[in-house]
């Protein structure tokens, strides 16, 4: 094993802007003109299998498909066996997305994989693009890694979108088989994943910092809240005599800002409304509203979960209103690997970065790996603290300095592992 390297002065400046080109075109690739939207097993995810599998059989891997849809590559050292190191990310996105939540990490991961190969190290790494993490299409996240994982609830196969598709149909028509969905689990002894991502939030960039190491992520609690008033004429009927199941959600959606504002660390967000029967001159009869709740601390966050449902209790009963929820996911608080974010961490501090460690409040697919290997995550700086947002950028420079730590991390995940 030689664990020098020789790079051209600059190169990795080079293959920085490279990649971030790269996150740029296949942003291109997205369900709608003009803007980057890419849901679970969507047409424009199989031109990114394409590029993506491009790139990794150009690195010598082996690429494989699994019945989620998580597109794989393997490098296997000739004649190396040990442990494997997981790399990845995702690569479905939120409606009219940024560049480079998920994406960053898959590309980053394979030229991970190409230092690796420079350094002539002895460790088998695989990369995953992680199939579907935001949730957008079934309304539930990480099916990519849960399958990975071996934690896919096979219920979900029945799940609709909002045009009627089952998973499995959707799997299906991706020329997948959801009856190989166990075989999605890996089996191999891994040493560890390391998710590169961008972090989606303003304080790298409010402490002048490149790179940052997570110590763990917030869990997040998902439901979707029903208000069923009455519709009827909006000319005629006089405002004592309504019961508005809009106007309900709205008194309800403030109070639930307020209450969250009022904690420290707790956000909670309405993000999607669906309202019946969304005409100007009716009434609205019945308003579907989802609730995003997020804390690094379980308890608080379970505690605001339960407020904010009295809360619709509450505002629906006094202006005549039913209301309904339904739970749709529960994701607790998972802590990051301390050895392996302890490795990651002195890869930035010896690549001649400062040692930050934060918590993450937005979910990753580390969370989920974390059941199955110890799990650690690269923070990259977010520009203006965009993300999820079509201005979402990243800089040349963090690029460049997540591949210089990679050297130092790859160098410490070769060889006789400790971990
Ligand atoms: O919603 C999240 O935290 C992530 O972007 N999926
Ligand atoms: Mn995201
Ligand atoms: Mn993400």
């Amino acid at each position: 094993m030689t664990d020098s390297i020789s790079l051209e002065p600059n190169a990795l400046r080079l293959r920085a802007a490279d990649a971030i080109a790269e996150c740029r075109l296949i942003a291109t690739m997205s369900e709608e003109t003009g803007r980057t939207t890419r849901r679970y097993l969507t047409q424009p995810v199989a031109e990114v299998h394409a590029r993506l599998r491009a790139r990794m059989e150009a690195l010598g891997m082996a690429v494989t498909v699994d019945a989620v849809g998580n597109l794989r590559g393997v490098w296997r050292p000739a004649g190396v066996s040990g442990k494997l190191l997981v790399l990845g990310s995702h690569i479905d996105t939120v409606p009219d997305a940024g560049a480079f939540d998920g994406v960053l990490g898959v590309v980053l991961g394979l030229e991970w994989v190409r230092l690796a190969q420079e350094l002539g190290l002895d460790r088998p790494i695989e990369v995953i693009a992680f199939s579907e993490e935001e949730g957008v299409r079934y309304g539930v996240p990480f099916l990519g890694s849960r399958a990975v994982t071996g934690t896919f609830d096979l219920s979900m196969l029945a799940y609709e979108d909002a045009e009627g598709v089952r998973m499995d149909t959707a799997i299906r028509a991706f020329g997948l088989d959801p009856a190989g969905i166990s075989a999605a689990r890996i089996d191999d002894e891994v040493l560890g994943f390391v998710e590169i991502h961008i972090e989606q939030g303003p304080i790298l960039e409010a402490e002048g910092l490149s790179l940052a190491v997570v110590e763990g992520i917030a869990g997040q609690s998902r439901l979707g809240f029903r208000f069923t008033g009455h519709a009827n004429h909006a000319g005629t009927t006089p405002m004592h005599l309504r019961r508005d199941a809009l106007a309900a959600a709205a008194e309800w959606m403030l109070a639930v800002e307020t209450a969250a504002r009022e904690v420290e660390g707790l956000v909670a967000t309405a993000g999607k409304i669906l309202v019946e029967p969304n005409a100007t001159n009716v009434i609205p009869g019945v308003v579907e509203v989802s609730l995003d709740v997020r804390h690094i601390e379980n308890r608080v966050r379970s505690q605001f979960v339960k407020e904010f449902q009295r809360t619709a209790s509450t505002i629906a009963h006094k202006r005549g209103v039913e209301v309904e929820w339904v739970e749709k996911m529960e994701q607790e608080t998972v802590p990051m690997d301390r050895v392996l974010s302890d490795d990651l961490l002195a890869a930035v501090a010896a690549a001649g970065f400062p040692e930050r460690k934060m918590p993450s409040g937005a979910g990753h697919d580390a969370m989920v790996m974390a059941a199955r290997a110890p799990a650690a995550m690269l923070f990259l700086r977010s520009p203006g603290g965009i993300s999820h947002h079509p201005d979402e950028s990243v800089l040349e420079e963090d690029v460049e300095a997540a591949l210089t730590a990679g050297v130092f991390f790859l160098r410490r995940m070769s060889g006789p592992m400790k971990l």
